[in-house]
């Protein structure tokens, strides 16, 4: 498809990645409906993109509440006036291991129910229902082709620390395959990207030594920018020949 004549909705579009893939598309000319829990980034955002071919309207979202989502989605396509695709991208970390012994005193600790819920309910339980809702719209509108990104990670192939946030994305990337199945009918197209380490608000925390080890370990030598993810989220847009397919981008981490 051709980026100048996206519809599109972007989640988690208030900071780091989905900013800079709002900023990118309103650049080539679509339109895009940001939603993020994050009210203050978003604005920053649309004031940021004014003045661009394209256009970014936004509006509060909370991925992980079904009515929020409902919401939302009858929202973008009456502000867009239509939609024909998905940049599911919003999502949050919540990291511990499953069963934690502390060295020193040797008590056992476990991850938490709360930890689990937080991220199976934003990045897999939310991304479900915005895909859903999203695509259930553009059959009713006729709209078609269509086109989803989902954001998966490198974690899907398991990660120390990460089981809820592997769950999800490994889910979602196998999800991507399942959704292109049941999509095509309508003319809609499911990819995933699956990026490794990136910079951005939610890697920030890191600390040194557990990044410089990890640096260490990519074999471009470097950690990732949003615009090395751009590019093939831009990729999984236009090319109308890809699909079911998650495309991990992580300078060879995984490898
Ligand atoms: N940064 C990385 O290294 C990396 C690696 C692999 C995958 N990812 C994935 O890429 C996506 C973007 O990551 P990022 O690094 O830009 O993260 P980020 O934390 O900088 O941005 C995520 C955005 O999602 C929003 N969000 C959180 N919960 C939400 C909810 N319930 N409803 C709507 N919006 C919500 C946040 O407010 C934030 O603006 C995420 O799905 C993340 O898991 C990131």
């Amino acid at each position: 498809m051709e980026l100048s004549s996206l519809k599109i909705i972007v989640t988690g579009a208030a900071q780091g990645m989905g900013a800079h893939f709002a900023k990118r598309l309103a650049e080539a000319g679509a339109q895009v409906a940001a939603g993020d829990v994050n009210e203050e980034g978003l604005a920053q955002v649309a004031s940021s993109a004014q003045g661009l071919p394209g256009k970014v309207h936004t509006r509060r979202l909370d991925v992980s509440d079904e009515a929020d989502v409902a919401a939302f989605v009858e929202w973008a396509a009456s502000s867009m006036g239509g939609l024909n695709g998905l940049i599911n991208n919003a999502g949050i970390l919540r990291d511990g291991l499953l069963v934690k012994k502390d060295r020193t005193t040797g008590e056992v600790t476990k991850l938490s129910k709360a930890q689990w819920d937080a991220v199976i309910g934003v990045n897999l339980t939310g991304a479900t229902l915005i895909a859903r809702d999203a695509v259930a719209k553009m059959v009713n509108l006729g709209q078609r082709p269509g086109v989803v990104v989902n954001m998966s990670s490198i974690a899907r192939h398991g990660n120390r620390g990460q089981s809820n946030y592997s769950a999800a994305k490994a889910a979602l990337a196998a999800n991507t395959r399942t959704w292109a199945r049941e999509f095509a009918g309508f003319g809609v197209r499911v990819g995933a990207v699956a990026p490794g380490m990136i910079e951005t608000p939610m890697t920030q925390g890191m600390n040194q030594k557990a990044r410089d080890a990890l640096v260490a370990a990519i074999p471009v030598g470097r950690v990732g920018v949003p615009e090395d993810i751009w590019l093939a989220v831009k990729f999984v847009l236009e090319c109308d020949y890809l699909n079911g397919e998650t495309i991990d981008v992580d300078g060879g981490l995984q490898m």
